[in-house]
């Protein structure tokens, strides 16, 4: 018996474990998928809330430098594809990275990153469900057709809209100057029926959509690969709307300043520019439907990227460009606000009707993925018999499936759309970060090496993670006076937890300095590594103590069932 938190699942009990369960399913999957297909799946989960909704608050946040940050983390993403490519050659299995860690880096820490990938697809989900809602509300409202304030929102927007509203009111600032979101959640919150002292205002469309996905998944209506390739090239073709009508009505003054809020500003919009990405790893969970996987997972997570950064940064572009990107804060429908905003209505209608399809292709995704994971995680013994039972007629997994409906359907409910995105793409970068360190970790095994069919283009790390850390610090702090400052801030101010994340961030770095050293690391999965990890950095004290939580929450199961359940336990 193996009785350490950090046993390991050997990649060949892996395989054979699969023949198994394939003999038990009757065959194996059909090797049907090629780049081109892969390319599609990637985009199609790629592209969701984020360019549609949390785009707005972004673009506020940063202004039209937000595009820039798009490019870094694009970067930072493909440090981390060619990591996900080469597990995914190595281990050709769909519970994705959380079966990837199992090989590489333990038990205890594929635990965590299967409880961090439910941050990853089911809280995703959340956003996009959200998301979802906005554009199917003004679809309805362009139809003729009212849904009242209350049931279209979450009770947090609209108390705090309810807030600011009374704060202009006492400062004698007319209703009718007020934001767009400002004056939906203020309706909202005051017409709402007050259950025990209660306002009851919920997203009615978000709960609807997500049961309605739920029941399709259920089912067993899989997304078909033409089904999929038509939704992507209706998604293409509203972002190619939204750019080339838009360019048109682009006033380049609003372009300036290009950061009007600084650095900071621009950081601020870590979080919804990370989400963004979440789902170009999706890809990796087709690796035993591929034709060549080793060969055509690097290809079309690359594809999926690029074509990605291009539309995100053009729309950002274009977004910025048409309304001054103050005026964006809080809106969660931009493509179709900015529209509206310069009097293009049918366009504006055009948009949220194809937004309302593109997001429910979205919402499919991650609603199938989810119960695959668990599935996985239970086929382990880390999770009940429950979640990987397969409904007799559907084939599906049925109490998986139904368990992330609800998961997903009820915080839809209430959920803001911003602290969903702050949660949903910490979690992503942790998995990010893992999966980049386990790669360096199964390499330094050369048989293991060996073994992948795909490799990452090797080049040393040597002195160059060392020599970089040394021009960062120079850059960072570039006196003895800035160095001072850093040190104090510390110990008082408003930015301790922000201070001491940097600076844990920087002792990381040394650490892998010499690692790089005396290890030969291969630098490509460690710039993976530090980027994701300096983007985490980025992302706020609040969000760090939810992610603490989540994980402590993560680990209080793991000890208290999945550790004595585990197969590896037997
Ligand atoms: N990247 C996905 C989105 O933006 C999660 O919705």
């Amino acid at each position: 018996m193996n009785s350490s938190f950090f046993r390991k699942k050997s990649i060949d009990k892996i395989v054979a474990d699969q023949i198994e369960i394939e003999k038990l399913e009757g065959g194996s999957m059909v090797r049907n998928l090629g780049v081109r297909d892969l390319t599609f799946l990637g985009v199609a989960a790629i592209i969701g809330a984020s360019i549609f909704s949390a785009i707005g608050q972004a673009s506020a946040n940063g202004g039209p430098a937000v595009s820039l940050l798009f490019v870094f983390t694009a970067v930072a993403c493909m440090f981390t594809a060619f990591c996900y490519a080469r597990f995914a050659a190595t281990v050709p299995i769909s519970g994705s990275a959380y079966t990837y860690a199992y090989t590489s880096l333990g038990e205890i820490v594929a635990w965590i990153l299967g409880w961090n990938l439910l941050l990853e697809y089911a809280i995703s989900n959340v956003a996009v469900a959200i998301s979802w809602s906005k554009y199917f509300v003004d679809l309805v409202e362009g139809l003729g057709y009212h849904i009242p304030d209350y049931l279209t929102m979450d009770f947090l927007s609209a108390k705090r809209a309810y807030q600011e509203a009374q704060t202009a009111f006492a400062q004698g600032i007319d209703f009718k100057t007020l934001s767009v979101n400002v004056r939906e959640g203020f309706t909202a919150y005051d017409t709402a029926p007050v259950i025990l002292g209660w306002h009851f205002v919920a997203n009615i469309p978000a709960l609807i959509i997500t049961a309605a996905i739920t029941y399709l998944v259920y089912i067993g209506i899989r997304e078909t690969k033409n089904m999929n390739n038509i939704l992507v090239v209706l998604k293409l073709l509203v972002i190619l709307i939204v750019v080339g009508v838009g360019a048109f009505y682009v006033q380049v003054e609003n372009w300036s300043p290009f950061a009007p809020n600084g650095i900071s500003g621009v950081l601020k919009s870590v979080a919804a520019v990370c989400f963004a990405y979440i789902g170009f790893d999706s890809i990796s969970t087709t690796a035993e439907e591929c034709k060549n996987p080793q060969r055509d997972i690097p290809k079309a997570m690359m594809w999926a990227l690029i074509i990605c950064t291009v539309l995100y940064v053009l729309v950002t572009l274009v977004l910025t460009g048409i309304v001054p990107s103050a005026s964006l804060a809080g809106i969660e429908d931009p493509l179709a606000y900015m529209f509206t905003e310069v009097g293009l209505h049918g366009v504006a209608g055009v948009v949220a009707a194809s937004a309302v399809i593109a997001l429910t292709s979205a919402l499919l995704v991650y609603q199938l993925g989810q119960p695959r994971i668990w599935m996985t995680m239970s086929r382990d013994g880390l999770l009940p018999k429950a979640f990987s039972r397969i409904h007799p007629r559907y084939r599906t997994p049925s109490f998986s499936t139904i368990m992330t409906g609800v998961l997903v359907g009820i915080p839809a409910l209430f959920a803001n759309l911003e602290e969903v995105i702050n949660l949903s793409s910490i979690g992503t970068l942790f998995a990010f970060v893992l999966v980049c360190g386990g790669v360096l970790i199964l390499d330094l095994d050369p048989e293991n090496q060996q073994k992948s069919k795909f490799k990452i283009p090797y080049i040393n790390s040597s002195y160059w993670v060392g020599l970089a850390l040394i021009f960062s610090l120079y850059l960072y702090l570039p006196s003895s006076a800035a160095w001072l400052s850093y040190w104090n801030a510390h110990w008082s101010g408003g930015a301790r937890a922000d201070h001491f994340l940097m600076s844990a961030f920087f002792l990381i770095w040394l650490f892998i300095a010499y690692f790089s050293i005396t290890k030969r690391l291969s630098l490509i999965p460690v710039l993976g590594l530090l980027v994701n990890l300096y983007l985490m950095t980025q992302m706020g004290a609040t969000n760090w103590e939810r992610f603490m939580y989540w994980c402590i929450a993560g680990f209080i199961i793991y000890f208290s069932y999945s550790y004595r359940k585990s197969k590896l336990q037997a």
